[in-house]
């Protein structure tokens, strides 16, 4: 495995059918070419991902995904413009360019153009779209620098494109048509619920916590975890309950008066939700490292990006 930055080399690997971590604004993908079921498999295998979890699609435009999409209705043409590149994955109807393990089989695929420069330019330069998850073992907190890339994948990955921190930290949002004929959020992520609705208006999300062949695996319940424990909401109330646990803290903004101080860790001191989204699972590793019998994660304001950070934290719950 090498690090770097050099998105010629990046190419030459993905043409050849293996794996390559790629930097977005969200969090680092594990890649590989789309159309080869054969590449494809192998991000399977090194995550340790079951086949009934799809993948998203990724390319450097919407006249690239054409070939393979049954069309593209209005409200996905005004989300693309508004937000693409940009932290949005769409699920849109298939056709059968795409191979069956991409979508598990499903009448839909997952599809987005992610906001970072090195991955766009290495996407302009292929002549095919790449199939890329979050490069976490299954069940595992997505990585968010090259770093946790090495640390979790290292041996299991030719190249990591090192394109630096995340900016945003979190996935991406996921939304869909609905069985009700209007558009859906699957999974809460990087664009918040508010920038969408500015734009097609209302959106129910569906977000449900069924842990078998679930349609988004944002869905998954254990899901997004750190190996410790954790628990979620109100340090107050949770220390109530496990202080004797000698918990870690992971809060929102401020310290918790009369804990230690060195077993605390603050997500955004000024209370800016994109600063905490950004630290989260940096975050999260970091406390996951020190070894503790649990972790106390406070729950944060419930708008913004905030909806998304409770989410990851629900979920790491379990
Ligand atoms: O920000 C992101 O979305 C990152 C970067 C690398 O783009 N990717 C990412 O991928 O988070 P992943 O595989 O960890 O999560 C994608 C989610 C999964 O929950 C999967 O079940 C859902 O998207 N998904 C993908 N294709 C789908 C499909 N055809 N139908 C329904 N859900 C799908
Ligand atoms: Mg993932």
């Amino acid at each position: 495995m090498s690090i770097g930055q050099d998105i010629e080399q990046a190419a030459v690997i993905l043409s050849r059918g293996h794996l390559v971590a790629i930097p977005t604004e969200t969090v680092y993908g594990l890649a590989a070419n789309a159309f080869n079921p054969d590449a494809v498999i192998k991000i399977f295998e090194a995550k340790n991902r079951p086949q009934f979890n799809p993948l998203i699609v990724h390319t450097d435009s919407v006249e690239k995904m054409e070939p393979f999409l049954n069309g593209f209705p209005d409200w996905a043409d005004k989300l693309a413009q508004r937000f693409w590149p940009g932290p949005l994955t769409i699920l849109l109807p298939r056709n059968e360019i795409i191979p069956d393990l991409v979508t598990a089989g499903m009448p839909r695929v997952a599809v987005r153009i992610p906001e970072h420069p090195l991955t766009l330019a290495l996407l302009r330069s292929l002549d095919f779209p790449l199939a890329a998850p979050s490069a976490n073992p299954f069940g595992y907190i997505s990585p968010t620098t090259a770093a946790h890339v090495a640390e979790q994948l290292g041996d299991k990955v030719s190249y990591i494109l090192d394109g630096g921190p995340a900016k945003i930290g979190i996935e991406s949002t996921i939304i869909g048509l609905g069985a009700s004929g209007d558009p859906e959020i699957y999974r809460l992520g990087g664009l918040s619920l508010e920038e969408i609705e500015s734009v097609i208006g209302p959106v129910q999300i569906k977000i449900s916590p069924v842990e078998s062949n679930p349609e988004s695996s944002g869905m998954l319940k254990s899901h997004y975890a750190p190996k410790t424990k954790l628990v979620h909401g109100s340090i107050d109330v949770l220390l109530a309950s496990y202080a004797h646990r000698d918990p870690l803290l992971l809060t929102y903004k401020r310290m918790h008066p009369g804990y230690p101080s060195d077993r605390q860790l603050v997500l955004s001191p000024t209370g800016n939700i994109p600063e905490a989204a950004h630290r989260l699972f940096s975050a999260l590793r970091e406390l996951d490292d020190r070894g503790a019998r649990l972790i106390i994660a406070e729950e944060v304001p419930d708008q913004g990006l905030g909806r998304a950070i409770n989410d990851r934290l629900r979920r790491a719950a379990g």
